[in-house]
């Protein structure tokens, strides 16, 4: 597409219309007596996710208040909606929220992509997208992603930025929504009042969160994936402390696969993680850090990732051909201490999962495997080796991969300087839990250049620059710093 057509899409999300709208010709050829298209309108916008070289899943939902009914999705080559490269007729209806969701193959890689949806009544706004980039492609890429955003706690300025940059993939490492109610305190700009414990208040969380109109940008106009983390059901669960109940957890995973544009695995309904190849110069390799972690019979971290998922990374990150292998993790893997000990949430608390990964990686030679983190709702880049505890004693020790946390997007983290985190943590290259907002990171076959970028989450639309910049060449491990602003 060219430049100017995205910021269009864009800056009309963006102010609050409708999003751009479909040609008046295209809209009078609406199919209202199609087999399978009901009436019902679109008022939760559009997205797509889940891309690979061929296939992408496409989003949307009709507010309908019928049991059964459906709507048609359009595919083309061009914003205009002339090429059109698929149609489908997509069932939904009550059971599912109205949601719709539609996986499409045989399309060419690395191409651009738009698509609309039509009811018997209404036409969705026009979204954007992009396919990944073929298997042996050396293409550079360009990657955002981020993670916890509190609707009460902020507006998702980061969002909006994000949604005008020429992105590949936009990548959520967690707490999506957070099940938990935030009444409206002292500085914060929304209330979300309700605690999610069963599929409505599941749904709501999702409609009240989707309805930012920076969020619904950011799906416009990129292709996303999304793994989950604690908040998607409940504060810091594990398989029985605390316990929710089946009922609940159940819920909150269904209605994260109904509201998010992600493919569904037919055998394993549930299971998230999985490898996504992003042509030769990466691996993207999403976790689930909370569906299988168990405690041991005194309530006391055991495993992390579960042994399947665990066998499965370990074999992945060996056998990947690509120049980076990016892990997409919900929580922190470098065992930060806050003066209280590592954060027995994160991989602080599951050691022995910790050394597994890290020691498999140390014993095969395995460079350029990255970190990507959330849930710690502050910026930060480790160094991370199999015993950190000789970093300690010698902090000039080669590392084994590094992690960058890129903020949070709202949601509120602890105060504390960079000083006093590098005091007790040699590991920690940077840290900074003022800012809120994203990462961007660009990867080609040489580099993989990172900057931190922060937002004004006190206004809708608030302004975002980037602050950090960080430069790690391949093989090397090792990351430059760069401070741009702030
Ligand atoms: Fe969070």
């Amino acid at each position: 597409m060219k430049r100017s057509t995205r910021r269009e899409l864009i800056g009309t999300a963006a102010v609050g219309a409708a999003g751009l709208a479909a040609p008046p010709a295209f809209g009078r050829r609406v199919l209202s007596s199609r087999a399978g298209v009901g009436p019902g309108n679109f008022v939760d916008g559009v997205a797509s996710g889940d891309p690979t070289a061929h296939a992408l899943t496409f989003w949307s939902r009709l507010s309908t208040q019928r049991p059964r009914s459906g709507a048609r999705l359009i595919v083309a080559r061009d914003e205009g909606m002339r090429h059109v490269v698929a149609t489908r007729v997509v069932p939904t209806g009550t059971a599912i929220n109205g949601t719709l969701k539609k996986r499409v193959g045989r399309l060419k890689p690395y191409t651009e992509y738009f698509y609309v949806w039509e009811s018997g009544n209404d036409v969705s706004d026009i979204g954007r997208t992009r396919t990944l980039p073929d298997p042996l492609s050396t293409q550079p890429l360009n990657i955002g992603f981020s993670s916890c955003q509190s609707y009460a706690q902020g507006y998702y300025s980061p969002h909006v930025h994000a949604a005008g940059e020429d992105l590949d993939l936009y990548v959520f490492l967690g707490d999506y929504i957070y099940a938990e109610g935030n009444p409206q305190r002292p500085g914060e700009p929304r209330a979300d009042v309700w605690n999610a414990h069963d599929l409505r208040s599941y749904r709501a969380k999702y409609k009240l969160y989707r309805s930012d109109l920076g969020l619904r940008s950011l799906h416009q106009v990129h292709p996303t994936v999304h793994i989950w983390d604690d908040h998607e059901v409940e504060n810091d669960y594990t398989d029985n402390h605390p316990a929710p109940s089946p009922l609940q957890r159940t819920s909150a995973y269904r209605v994260a696969l109904e509201w998010l544009p992600r493919w569904v695995n037919r055998r394993d309904r549930f299971k998230i993680y999985k490898r996504i190849p992003i042509g030769r110069t990466a691996d993207l390799f999403l976790l689930d850090e909370r569906q299988y972690r168990t405690v041991d019979e005194n309530n006391k971290p055991f495993r992390l990732l579960g042994d399947q998922q665990l066998a499965w990374l370990i074999n992945g990150l060996q056998s990947s051909q690509a120049t980076w292998k990016i892990v997409a993790n919900q929580v922190l893997i470098a065992p930060i201490d806050y003066g209280t000990g590592p954060l027995v949430d994160t991989w602080g608390g599951y050691e022995a999962t910790r050394a597994q990964v890290l020691g498999a990686l140390e014993r095969a030679g395995i460079d350029n495997v990255v970190f990507i983190t959330g849930d710690a709702h502050v910026f930060m880049v480790n160094r991370l080796i199999s015993n950190e505890e000789s970093l300690r004693s010698n902090p000039n020790q080669p590392a084994t991969a590094i992690e960058y946390m890129g903020g949070s997007v709202t949601s509120a983290g602890p105060q504390r300087t960079e000083a006093q985190v590098q005091a007790r943590n040699p590991f920690n290259v940077e840290f900074n839990s003022y800012f809120h907002g994203y990462a961007h990171m660009a990867l080609d076959p040489a580099n993989l250049v990172t900057e931190y970028r922060a937002s004004d989450i006190t206004q809708q639309y608030g302004g975002t620059f980037a602050f950090e910049r960080f430069t790690q060449p391949a093989g090397a491990n090792e990351v430059s710093r760069e401070q741009l602003r702030g």
